[in-house]
């Protein structure tokens, strides 16, 4: 299969262009997105063959569900019979936006999109590009990050190439994404309500305007997202983690990794620690929205000049921190 990419509008996407995207979604095929998070891999929500496709693209394990993409409160009816009034608090506050909710699924949803389970994910993204697809195409599409299972998420055009050129029929190129992690999953079905996955909306937002929610950390919950069960965000090379500031230790652990013979990279952003000159790496901004915004594009670009381990900063696990730590917690597990 050929793949195409195509430029788009982000402000004013062209018709004609988003017309072909809708009619390939229409015959089962497979278009992948920009969202305001990071970029989807597009398909047809009620046609369990292009879902399925989305699932063999990706490697992904058939058990872990897909978040269903509307452009309309009216979608949500075919998706859901109930929604708690929770729900509709948050999704008045935070649609369009990264915020994803996890509701009881209607018998219309195929099962190969929420891997059996009774509950389906939804999220209204923020991107005029996003929302006329799905507008065109007059029905929800399915949207998971758009790499191969366990890679970094895609926050480019050029990223969704490297990880599925050959597999999909075309890529909506809009640019960079806005935000670059992944939205925040909440289950509503629940009181409270539980956090799955730290994303785009940060848990202070959130309750500020609900109260208090859980966390699945809170709860020591494992198998509540499928997705959070496997590894994740991984870059090629290893993951190694340093406090923030910890120059002592940043220098030592290059020093090891050197006489063990391995090409070392970094992503730092402190005064504290400054990297030798002859190391590959990337000095982030210590505003952490922008951090977001490049991390999986960094970790791609470390692992593009095939460094072995990349020794990576923490950050202050609040606000969309939680988000950073989480990934870079899961992509240095081994
Ligand atoms: O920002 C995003 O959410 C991006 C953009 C493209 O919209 N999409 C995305 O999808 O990150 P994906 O498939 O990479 O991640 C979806 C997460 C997974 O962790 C999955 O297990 C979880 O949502 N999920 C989906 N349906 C679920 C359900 N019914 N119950 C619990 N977790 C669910
Ligand atoms: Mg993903």
């Amino acid at each position: 299969m050929k793949t195409q990419i195509v430029k788009v509008s982000l402000e004013n996407p062209e018709y004609n262009i988003i017309h072909i995207a809708a009619e390939i979604l229409k015959i089962g095929g497979l278009v992948a997105f920009p969202t305001e998070t990071v970029y989807g891999l597009g398909a047809d929500a009620f046609n369990p063959d292009a879902v399925r496709r989305v699932f063999e693209a990706k490697n992904r394990p058939q058990d872990n569900p897909l978040i269903v993409h509307i452009s309309d409160y009216n979608q949500l009816m075919e998706i859901t019979d109930f929604i708690p009034e929770v729900g509709k608090i948050i999704t008045n506050a935070f649609w369009p936006g990264p915020l994803t909710i996890v509701v009881k699924a209607s018998k219309f949803i195929p099962t190969v999109v929420t891997g059996g389970m009774e509950t389906v994910a939804v999220r209204m993204p923020k991107n005029k590009v996003a929302l006329k697809l799905i507008d065109s195409l007059g029905k929800p599409i399915v949207g998971p990050s758009a790499n191969l299972s366990g890679k970094p998420s895609p926050t480019t055009a050029e990223h969704v190439y490297q990880d599925l050129n050959g597999k999909i029929d075309l890529i909506l190129d809009a640019g960079p994404t806005e935000i670059g992690v992944e939205s925040t999953v909440v289950d509503i079905t629940v009181q409270p309500p539980l956090i799955l996955r730290f994303g785009g909306l940060t848990r202070e937002k959130i309750e500020q305007l609900i109260g208090d929610v859980e966390t699945t950390e809170d709860l020591k919950y494992i198998r509540r997202s499928p997705g959070t069960r496997y590894r994740h965000y991984a870059p090629e090379a290893k993951v190694v983690l340093v406090e923030r500031g910890d120059a002592l230790t940043f220098n030592r652990l290059v020093q090891k990794y050197i006489d063990e013979g391995f090409k070392v990279g970094y992503i730092v952003y402190s005064d504290e620690i400054k990297p030798d000159k002859n190391l590959v790496g990337k000095i982030v901004s210590k505003d952490i929205e922008i951090y977001a915004k490049e991390l999986f594009q960094s970790l791609r670009d470390l692992d593009m000049q095939n460094v072995d381990v990349i020794l990576v900063e923490s950050v202050e696990a609040k606000g969309i921190g939680t988000a950073i730590m989480d990934r870079l917690i899961k992509a240095s597990k081994p």
